[in-house]
């Protein structure tokens, strides 16, 4: 058995850490061993969610699942693993500092390596003792986004010094993410959703309010409001409410991010009152296909993306991240969003009722029923 231990102290309350690490997929972005980690049971993640994670040594890939065998919310985790030859036992200790303004975090691993591996001890433990002093670097980084410092000239030649087996090794971790701040959580964060009682709009609400965001349904239909509540909107606004101001160059910043499925001045006052360096995925027009009021000043002066979404050409490898997740951490509430069924007959009622602007949920239509 080889036993390794961290601990590193990072500016992050204790309960932020605890929600953070009690997702083994994020280990991908701060342990630089991890090249891939996914859960594989869905919902949220408990005591028996498991884990695969995919781990590279010494060039060789070696897939362990995992299962989280113990968690004292706030103070510890206990995770099991198995890998084709070796098993692994973590335990994450996490201590607030004073004022719970810093958090210490003690990682123990016991690794059961077996046979030859045992008695190769006194060389591989050099290097998992360093593999673990750069995954504590590493999760300080991932757990503290604004303070991110690139590796110096020494610490870059040291890494590879120490690990001459694992040159892909820096090449993996937090410092290869394309999003560094993705141990930030959405809580409370506003985002508004237009045309959210549409097929797209409803699933968009169910979800960001799983997600923890505080979300804002726009809607045109005063019937809706308990069931999009129901959904997890946090506020309802009408649509027209959206279109005041459209003269206006820029709008008070009110939203962290929109979800659109309307095009039009909908749209762009959304973009207008899109928090500094917000983001607005564009879905639809159901409302309109122009953006003849658009300027480029929330874009030059609040620095807000315009996303583009298409669910067609999207590469398929995209679309089964998407449908993993939708089957897990995003899984909207599937008893509370509306759906029928309908056949092509009864298609023309069905766009009369689009017309009318009395549609809600989705529909599906019956090719061959
Ligand atoms: N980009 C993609 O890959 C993709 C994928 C799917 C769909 N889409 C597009 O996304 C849009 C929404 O799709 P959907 O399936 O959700 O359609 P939907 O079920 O018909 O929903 C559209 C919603 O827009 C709102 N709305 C209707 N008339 C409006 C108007 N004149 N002005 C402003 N809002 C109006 C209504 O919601 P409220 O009554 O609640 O306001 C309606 O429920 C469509 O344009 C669709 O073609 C794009």
């Amino acid at each position: 058995m080889i036993r390794l231990q961290e601990r590193v102290q990072v500016r992050r309350p204790t309960a932020d850490c605890y929600r953070y690490m009690l997702d083994m997929a994020a280990s991908e972005q701060w342990n630089p061993a991890v090249e891939n980690a996914r859960k594989s049971t869905p919902g949220p993640v408990a005591r028996q969610s498991r884990f695969e994670v995919d781990y590279r040594f010494a060039g060789r890939r070696r897939v362990f699942g995992y299962e989280l065998v113990d968690t004292e919310p706030g103070r510890s985790l206990s995770l099991r693993g198995q890998g084709p030859d070796a098993s692994a036992r973590e335990h994450i200790e996490f201590r607030p500092g004073a004022d719970d303004t810093f958090t210490e975090i003690l990682y123990t691993l016991d690794l059961d390596v077996g046979g030859l591996a045992e008695r190769l001890q006194a060389i591989i433990k050099p290097w998992l003792t360093a593999m673990g002093h750069r995954a504590m670097e590493d999760l300080r980084r991932a757990l503290e986004p604004s303070r991110v410092e690139e590796p110096g000239v020494w610490q870059w030649l040291r890494y590879r010094a120490l690990l001459p087996a694992a040159l892909e090794f820096s090449r993996l971790g937090y410092q290869s993410m394309p999003d560094r701040g993705l141990s930030d959580f959405m809580d409370g964060r506003i985002v508004v959703v237009t045309g959210a009682t549409g097929g797209v709009g409803s699933v968009a609400v169910s979800i960001l309010s799983n997600l923890g965001f505080k979300v804002v349904a726009a809607t045109g239909k005063q019937d809706a409001h308990d069931w999009l509540r129901g959904l997890g909107a946090a506020d309802i606004i009408g649509r027209d409410a959206l279109l005041e101001g459209i003269e206006k160059p820029v709008l008070k910043p009110r939203w962290a991010g929109v979800v659109d499925c309307v095009g039009g001045d909908i749209l762009v006052n959304a973009l207008k009152s899109l928090q500094y360096g917000g983001s607005a995925a564009c879905c639809g027009l159901t409302a309109s296909p122009k953006l003849e009021n658009a300027t480029v000043f929330p874009f030059i002066l609040r620095g807000v993306n315009l996303l583009g979404v298409d669910s067609v050409e999207l590469p398929c490898e995209v679309k089964q991240q998407m449908w993993q997740l939708l089957a897990s951490d995003w899984r909207p509430a599937l008893d509370k969003l509306e759906s029928r069924e309908v056949t092509r007959e009864q298609l023309p009622d069905c766009f009369t009722e689009i017309l009318a602007g009395k549609l809600r949920g989705r529909v599906v239509v019956k090719i061959n029923p």
